[in-house]
């Protein structure tokens, strides 16, 4: 199997996938390409460590293109979604499985639909449980929901990507219990051990539900 995935920074979760094609745990799997929508992210030296073909897809080279007002940007984003669907559906060998980890660009239905039309499921790493802290900064959410003692844990989901932000439904969840007095660090690192393990095992899934 196939895997393309999407980074915007450190790589981490895009790093436990190298190790995961490399071992037992993803043995059918690899990975044939990496996008970044950010020039600096470190996961395109840990993709190029591993060989892996990586393209820096660049949102800000599609606003220059558009006048500077809200229609233009609006009009950037969509042709910077359609054309990485374009780019992907064009890979050989094609994906079978699209992996965001650690991804931070709203992918849009210009983006979602050409590539739901031709079958390949999006996949994207959120950490946070099914239904909590939507969007950015989810771990720091959780941390001072916790400080104010609203909740006792957080967690992380693999879920499937829809147009609402981290709304698809979920493949795999894991809880992480809050420590009273706990730095948001320590909370981050136990958060994003979890992750590790997880994007491995939410690819797993889905990649045991597609017959190839
Ligand atoms: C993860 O919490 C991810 O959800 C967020 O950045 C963290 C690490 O991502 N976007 P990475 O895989 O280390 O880049």
């Amino acid at each position: 199997y196939n895997l393309t995935v999407l980074i915007s920074g450190n790589g981490s979760n895009l790093q436990a996938l190298i190790d995961a094609c490399a071992s037992s745990s993803l043995q059918n799997a690899r990975i044939t390409h990496v996008i970044s929508n950010r020039k600096a992210a470190y996961g395109l030296e840990r993709a190029a460590k591993a060989s892996i073909p990586t393209t820096y897809h660049n949102l800000v080279s599609y606003k220059k293109k558009h006048p500077q007002t809200e229609e233009g940007t609006t009009a950037a984003r969509i042709a910077y979604d359609a054309d990485l669907a374009k780019l992907i559906l064009a890979l050989s060998p094609r994906p079978d499985v699209i992996v965001c980890a650690g991804w931070m660009h709203i992918l849009t239905p210009d983006f979602l639909n050409p590539i739901a039309s031709e079958g390949i499921p999006v996949i994207n790493l959120h950490p946070a449980l099914p239904g909590e802290f939507a969007g950015a900064g989810a771990i720091e959410k959780a941390w001072e929901a916790g400080k104010e003692g609203k909740i006792k844990r957080t967690g992380v989901m693999i879920h499937e990507v829809i147009a609402e932000v981290d709304a698809g439904d979920a493949i795999v969840t894991e809880e992480v219990p809050l420590k009273e007095g706990e730095s948001l660090d320590d909370l981050e690192e136990k958060i994003h051990k979890v992750e590790h393990g997880l994007i491995v095992e939410g690819t797993r899934q889905t990649l045991a539900k597609i017959k190839k």
